[in-house]
Order: C-alpha cells, then sequence, then structure tokens
C-alpha cells in the first residue's frame, strides 16, 4: 500500500510573548516555580494587535508551500482546525485561501474546504480527512492542506489564563510523504463531557483539575482501543511519544501511566519488582477504592525509578522543547509536540528513519486518538527547512501591563482598544480590519 502522512510542516507563532515565571507569576503573587517546575511553561506566544487565526494560518501555509515549491493547483483540500473560529457559516479555511490566492495570484476554486471542531483533536482529524480521501482515491494526485490554527485565550482571572497560547500548525499530507507514514489503525476513547466548553462565548468555561483526569481516562481508553487493533505496546517500541500539550506538567502525568500500562507484564516489571513490587492487579483487592489507592502508590514509587526517568528523557522530555515556550495552541499542540521531537532528533543527530512514533491526540468534551507514525526517509531535510528558533527568539516580550492590554485587545466583548502594534509585519498576511457585511480583511504586507 503506498505510504500516505505528513510530507511538510511550518509553524506561525504569534508574534507576541509572555514570561510566566518573571512577569506573570510575580504580577499574580505566585510562586515562579509553579510555572518552572508544576506546569512547566517559561512562555505564553500571543497574537500581536494585527493577528488572528486566519494570518496565523496563512503565513504558516505560505511558508510551507514557497519552501516545497507548491502552487494552488497542486493543493485539493484545505482542512482548518480551530476552536477560535469567528464566525458560524463561513469556514476559516475560505478566509486563509482568499489570502493564499492573493499571494500566490492563482485560485483554490478547485479545492474542497473546510472546517473541523472538536476541541483540540481537531487538528488529528483533519489529517485523518485528508488521509481518507488520499485512501479512497479522490485526491486526484494532489495534497491537502491542514492548517491547525489557535488562539488560546482563558477571561482573566480563570485558573487556565497560566495556559494560554497562540499559533498555527500547517501541515501537508499526501502520498509517499517525506516526514512520517501514518498506521491505518487508530483508537479512540470518547465520551459526553462537560470539562472544558465554550457554548457561543469566547472564553471557555473550564473546569480545570476535572478536564486532567478526564484527559487521562479518556487516552487510557484510546491506548486500550489501540492495542486492540494494533499490537500490546512496549515503552521501547517508539522513539518519541508526542502527546497533546497543554502545559508540560500534564504530558508528566499521561506519560507515567503510559509507562506503568506499556511495561505491565515485560521483563521491565519484573527487574523493578525487586525495587517497587509487582503492579496492583484488580483480582488482588476486594474494594475498588483500595485497588486504586495501590495503583496511586505504585505510580509514586515507579515515577522515581530510573529506568522511568531515563525513558521520559528519551522518549517525551524531547516532545516538549517548543511548547514550554508557546504554552496551548489547542488544535496545533499535539503537532507542535511531533515537530520539537524530530527537531531535537536533528540537532542530537539521531538516525530515525524508519522508527515509530505514537501519537496521543485529545480534546476536551471529550475525546482522545492514538495512531502510531513511521518517520520518513525525508524527514531530516523537511526539519532543517523550519526557522522555528528565530521565530521564538523575535518575539516581542510583554511587560505585564502589555500583556493586560494585549488581553483586552483580542476580548470581542472590550471592543476597540487604542494602543499601538508592539512589533512591524513584514512579509505577511495581516489583519486590517471588518468589511460591509462584518467579514474580516486581510492583506499581505512586504
Ligand atoms: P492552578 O490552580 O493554577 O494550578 O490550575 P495548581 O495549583 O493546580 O498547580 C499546578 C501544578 O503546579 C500542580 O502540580 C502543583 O502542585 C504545582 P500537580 O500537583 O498537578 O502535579 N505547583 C508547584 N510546583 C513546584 N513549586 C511550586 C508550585 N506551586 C504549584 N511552588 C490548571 C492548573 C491546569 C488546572 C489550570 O491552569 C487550568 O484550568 N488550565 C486549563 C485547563 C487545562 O489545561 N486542562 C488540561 C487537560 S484538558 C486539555 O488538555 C484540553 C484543552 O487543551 C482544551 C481543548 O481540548 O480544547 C485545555
Amino acid at each position: 500500500m503506498t505510504p500516505v502522512g505528513i510530507d511538510a510542516v511550518e509553524i506561525w507563532t504569534g508574534k507576541l510573548q509572555l514570561n510566566l515565571p518573571e512577569t506573570f507569576a510575580p504580577a499574580k503573587d505566585e510562586d515562579p516555580d509553579k510555572y518552572r517546575k508544576g506546569i512547566g511553561l517559561e512562555h505564553s506566544s500571543f497574537p500581536d494587535l494585527y493577528e488572528d487565526i486566519v494570518t496565523m494560518g496563512a503565513n504558516a501555509a505560505k511558508r510551507l508551500m514557497e519552501r516545497r515549491g507548491l502552487t494552488p493547483e497542486d493543493i485539493g483540500r484545505i482542512d482548518v482546525a480551530t476552536e477560535s473560529a469567528f464566525d458560524n457559516s463561513k469556514p476559516v479555511s475560505t478566509y486563509i485561501a482568499g489570502c493564499l490566492e492573493q499571494y500566490f495570484e492563482a485560485d483554490f476554486r478547485h479545492a474542497n474546504k473546510g472546517e473541523r471542531k472538536f476541541a483540540c483533536v481537531a487538528g488529528t482529524q483533519s489529517i485523518d480527512d485528508a488521509y481518507n480521501w488520499i485512501r479512497a482515491g479522490r485526491n486526484r494526485g494532489r495534497a491537502a492542506l491542514v492548517i491547525a490554527t489557535d488562539t488560546a485565550l482563558y477571561a482573566r482571572g480563570d485558573p487556565g489564563e497560566a495556559t494560554q497560547g497562540a499559533g498555527a500548525v500547517a501541515m501537508l499530507v499526501d502520498e509517499n510523504p517525506d516526514l512520517v507514514e501514518i498506521s491505518t489503525e487508530q483508537g479512540y476513547g470518547s465520551m459526553d463531557e462537560t470539562d472544558f466548553l465554550k457554548p457561543n462565548q469566547q472564553f471557555p468555561s473550564v473546569d480545570g483539575k476535572r478536564s486532567m483526569q478526564v484527559y487521562l481516562s479518556r487516552m487510557r481508553e484510546a491506548v486500550e482501543d489501540f492495542e486492540s487493533v494494533a499490537w500490546d505496546m512496549h515503552p521501547d517500541d517508539f522513539a518519541y511519544i508526542p502527546f497533546h500539550t497543554p502545559f508540560p506538567g500534564m504530558v508528566r502525568k499521561a506519560a507515567l501511566l503510559g509507562y506503568r500500562h506499556m511495561s505491565r507484564d515485560t521483563e521491565i516489571e519484573d527487574e523493578l519488582a525487586g525495587e517497587i513490587g509487582r503492579q496492583p492487579r484488580r483480582d488482588e483487592y476486594t474494594s475498588w477504592d483500595g485497588y486504586e489507592e495501590a495503583i496511586r502508590d505504585y505510580m509514586d514509587d515507579l515515577k522515581g525509578t530510573d529506568q522511568y526517568r531515563a525513558w521520559y528523557d528519551k522518549a517525551i522530555e524531547p516532545t516538549l522543547g517548543i511548547s514550554r515556550h508557546v504554552g496551548n495552541w489547542y488544535t496545533g499542540s499535539v503537532h507542535i509536540a511531533r515537530i520539537a521531537a524530530l527537531k531535537y532528533a536533528a540537532a542530537n543527530d539521531r538516525d530515525l528513519a524508519g522508527e515509530k512514533l505514537l501519537v496521543g491526540s485529545y480534546g476536551s468534551g471529550a475525546q482522545a486518538e492514538i495512531h502510531a507514525e513511521t518517520v520518513q526517509e525525508g524527514w531530516r531535510e523537511e526539519i532543517a527547512g523550519l526557522n522555528v528558533d528565530a521565530q521564538l527568539d523575535a518575539r516581542y516580550d510583554l511587560s505585564f501591563e502589555e500583556y493586560e492590554t494585549v488581553h483586552d485587545s483580542h476580548n470581542y466583548d472590550k471592543g476597540s482598544v487604542d494602543v499601538e502594534e508592539f512589533t512591524s509585519p513584514d512579509d505577511e498576511f495581516v489583519f486590517t480590519g471588518w468589511g460591509r457585511m462584518n467579514e474580516r480583511k486581510y492583506e499581505y504586507v512586504e
């Protein structure tokens, strides 16, 4: 079967940053270590005044198309995943296509466009749609452009304010991909949950602690569902495991659960038995509470073992390298975790071709999806084309007062805020205001 997967990627970060331990924590009278050690975030990225989900998505897609020498004729489908849409009818993909048409001076009339919504998992679902479209033979030799773009803002004072972010990931899904082949096998954990939602409101209603429990429960179900169609996984089966990363502290919890699951009934459990005992089994306990308590104790011990720490440093920590400096990008979050891991491997001269990734996506509301990916021969060259570090380094560093103004300026309820842009656009699409039907307007600035 011809491999189908991700051929090319690009990111576009919001051009402002907020330093969480040094700027945000003191203003909130909090310990900076809550961010450095607990949540695990150094910075959040924010959009400048002329940026939004359309400009960030279009700028990432333009970079990708230019770098790969593509024209609109090569793209048969544009899917945008977002939970920050500003229109209940006209999809963000039409705005992004409009921007790209201006720049490339060619049209996307032939391209099927849409918008996917299921909280953060929608980015992966859009890749799925593209994958299925190609597998069904409906693509007529064309590739799909998938764009995950979000402005993840929370209401001021909400605990979620600590985990904000803004940015876009553009991905080209095609046959014979250069980056990763996607497995046909996938697993789901899906249930009607009210942990995080935006019922026709800009900022989410969040039950933060519960959202973390729901994340872990759905992820566990997705892992089991994946194993039922794939194979019983072992921790060493994967070079890296990129998870949906609302903040690195969440991934720390998910990784520990995953390791416990994958090491059960393996030589790892046998080796650790002398140090921390064997994993508790349900039939050894008369009550569910007793069993759960034993699991919690085992996990506490497991976390401190050399085996677990070495595995975490090798397979998980490298996936967090970008997220730590940008915060939650919602739909793009798991996709920047993949990029971070591949970027780390390239920087450390690791030969990854043929190795596997396990990708754990998640969206509140709630659904987790698990699939495997196989790294392709062209991965190194593709990753070398990215300018992630340059983009992160170029961001304007906000003071707390400036952050407050930026938050207000992106708050629909505040109306227009009288403030200057913090950065100057340079060869990119910018938001210029509203048209006669309240549509948003964009132009390309050289
Ligand atoms: P909070 O109340 O600000 O923070 O809420 P906290 O007091 O729970 O502290 C956070 C961590 O820092 C804790 O670690 C503390 O112990 C630690 P844990 O116990 O959990 O391991 N800590 C410290 N560590 C060292 N030194 C210190 C210190 N102080 C504290 N001095 C919360 C945090 C994440 C709940 C909040 O930010 C929130 O509500 N965020 C939004 C919801 C969210 O991100 N949920 C994640 C799962 S749901 C998801 O991923 C989906 C999502 O992306 C949306 C979508 O799908 O569309 C959000």
